[in-house]
């Protein structure tokens, strides 16, 4: 069977977890479920790294011993994984016995091979980020260039790695791996780096103890390695690296998913360890971008980072991870809100998905007692049932290259076409005028599609699908999976009776962090350029109509003269605010080039503009101007 081997970063035990860690362990966890869906046979690598000066300081400030410290901490990481339910197959800590065996007999095998040699290393030394720099690299004040914190002047004796031999291997290797970093802006930030020229690399250290010793055969007693060396040997020492475990056999197909703050280790520094070990490099290392907080960057000093427990349990674990997967794309940073998060539970959870599913139950109990035939789909509906496989396609695609969000949009399209031939057919309709097996079939071509998004949805949500194919009483794994999906068969179902599958969320359900002012940074992450504001088309309109939508407390309908053929239909959830009868004729402001999404069942083309500071007040213009105007 072909194997596949999936890698977490190993997270430091200086900090209790965040949304960025639970961000890479579920893009992760995806990706191993999708792996074994598909019948690879999976092993899911995550853990803690602890060794290095960072943790030893950490230890030190709450008074603890470093390995009491990185006992609490790893423990800590490990609960919220199995609180997730991650599907890791181990879980390795850097002070394991077996990992530090495997690092000393990795280090002896780059000694004898003359990869490594002992000199004196000076320069700069960055705690926080654990990364030797050389002056020229630092910002102002000899901070460092990557988290802006002081760093430290550092002279010591120190064995050395011979990073620079493997430049132009390095080059080689990106070149002729097309997909070996991914995102490709980011493969490029990488060869541009190497191409501008590598130091040799600094890999052990004698200022501090908490570290792995060297190998004995050097009888070198007051080095520790560099802890960057020994947290990336991790990835081979949980295969059984050097001490003859079978397991290595997962290593020939690899994917690393790191954050792009340590994508340079990783695309620099590990393959060219694994160069000189005489290894095959990894397949794909996949960088993602860095998550804020209602668009400000998290730090312990503003108090304002993201428990991802707290959120998972006011909001549901599925939802979490449906959020942190569909928000953004991959590599991009993405920002948490829990406006963001309650719009993706009720428009496309609850409206989309859960609606669709009650509707096929709804309709199966009443026209056919829960049976549902697949016998006349591809004779009333075939067009419709395979316009989906492209959409089938292009999700499966897009997963493998760990775009989840395209993933999950191409899944979501396959929801709209069952949702479009329910409202186009009108299948009560065809009741009503005695087509019954045109609608029994329509029924059933429903179920199908609802079944093909189940099963490709389930490396996402899991429990969610599950509950879906346990309600239409069908199972998912990979036998469903080559059926259904590889092969297009049709299933029958005997539906069951059900609660929403996600129940719509009204107001926040988590007291917002307050965030001390002082603490802001200036300048923050967000910032956009001019070409990224100018992408947004803002134009001035009159409202036409509105009215608001039956079944809905919060949403207004609007039609919206923006001076073009004809006018805009707009859904915005303001119907708190304003009685929809004084709005009429109002100059308003709207972003018009947004993509039309549907929301409540209405499409809606555009976004209404508004301020808000606790009230809600919607934007227009000091005078009136012709509709259309552009605002810029
Ligand atoms: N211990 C090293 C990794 C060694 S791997 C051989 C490390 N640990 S970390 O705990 O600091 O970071 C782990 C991961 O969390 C990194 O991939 C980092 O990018 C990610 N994140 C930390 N903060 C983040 C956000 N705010 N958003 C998204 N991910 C972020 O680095």
């Amino acid at each position: 069977m072909e194997k596949r081997y999936i890698t977490t970063p190993i997270y430091y035990v200086n900090d209790i977890p965040h949304i960025g860690h639970a961000y890479t362990t579920i893009v992760c966890d995806t990706m191993a479920r999708f792996y074994r869906l598909q019948g690879y046979d999976t092993y899911f690598l995550t853990g803690t790294d602890e060794h290095g000066q960072k943790i030893e300081q950490a230890a030190s400030k709450k008074g603890f011993t470093p390995k009491e410290y990185a006992d609490d901490i790893s423990a800590k990481f490990r609960n919220l994984w199995d609180y997730f339910e991650i599907s890791y197959d181990h879980f390795i800590r850097t002070t394991d016995d077996y990992h530090k065996q495997t690092v000393q007999n990795a280090f002896e095998k780059m000694y004898k091979k003359g990869d490594i040699y002992k000199g004196e290393y000076e320069g700069y030394y960055c705690v926080s980020c654990e990364s030797f720099f050389t002056q020229t690299q630092l910002l102002d004040d000899e901070c460092c260039p990557d988290c802006g914190k002081k760093t430290s002047i550092v002279k010591e004796e120190s064995y050395f790695f011979k990073l620079s031999k493997y430049q132009d291997k390095l080059l080689k290797w990106y070149e002729e791996n097309e997909d070996c970093i991914i995102p490709k802006n980011k493969k490029n930030e990488i060869i541009n780096f190497v191409k501008s020229g590598l130091k040799d690399l600094s890999i052990t250290r004698t200022s501090f103890d908490w570290g792995i010793k060297l190998p004995a055969s050097l009888n070198d007693d007051k080095h520790v390695m560099y802890v960057w060396l020994d947290a990336l040997l991790n990835y081979l020492s949980a295969l059984g690296y050097t001490l003859g475990s079978e397991k290595m056999g997962y290593w020939d197909h690899t994917l690393h998913v790191v954050g792009k703050d340590i994508l340079r280790f990783h695309a620099v520094y590990w393959p060219a360890f694994l160069m000189s070990l005489e290894l095959p490099l990894p397949k794909h290392i996949a960088a993602h971008g860095w998550w804020t907080r209602d668009g400000v960057k998290m730090s312990k000093s503003l108090g304002n980072v993201v428990n991802p427990k707290e959120v998972a349990d006011a909001y549901g674990k599925e939802c979490f991870r449906y959020f942190l997967l569909r928000e953004v794309p991959f590599g991009q940073d993405g920002d948490f809100s829990q406006k963001a998060l309650i719009d993706r539970i009720n428009s496309d959870l609850s409206n989309e998905l859960g609606n669709l599913l009650s509707r096929i139950v709804g309709m199966s109990s009443k026209y056919s007692d829960y049976e549902i035939n697949s016998k006349d789909v591809l004779k009333f509906y075939k067009n419709e049932l395979y316009s989906v496989d492209c959409f089938i396609n292009n999700a499966i695609s897009a997963l493998n290259e760990v775009a989840t969000n395209r993933y999950l949009e191409e899944l979501w399209k396959i929801l709209s076409v069952a949702n479009g031939v329910i409202a186009k057919y009108e299948p009560w309709n065809l009741i009503k005028n005695s087509k019954n097996d045109e609608a029994l079939a329509l029924v059933a071509l429903c179920a199908n599609l609802l079944t093909k998004v189940a099963i490709l949805l389930y490396p996402a949500m899991p429990k969610s699908a599950s509950k879906i194919a346990e309600i239409l009483d069908f199972e998912i794994n990979n036998k469903t999976y080559e059926s259904v999906i590889k092969e297009k068969n049709l299933l029958n179902f005997k539906a069951q009776k059900t609660n929403p599958l996600f129940v719509k969320v009204e107001n926040e359900l988590l007291k917002r962090p307050e965030v001390k002012q002082e603490e802001l940074p200036q300048k923050q992450d967000n910032d956009i350029q001019i070409d990224d504001f100018k992408k947004c088309v803002i134009k001035v309109g009159t409202i036409l109509e509105c009215e608001n939508i039956e079944g809905s407390e919060k949403l207004l309908k609007f039609s919206i003269d923006l001076g073009e053929d004809k006018p805009r239909q707009i859904i915005s959830g303001i119907a708190k605010y304003y009685n929809p009868l004084d709005l009429i004729g109002k100059q308003i402001c709207v972003l018009a080039n947004l993509k039309p999404r549907k929301i409540f069942k209405h499409i809606s083309e555009g976004m209404i503009l508004s301020a808000e500071d606790g009230r809600l007040t919607l934007l227009s213009v000091a005078n009136k101007v012709k509709n259309g105007a552009i605002i810029g």
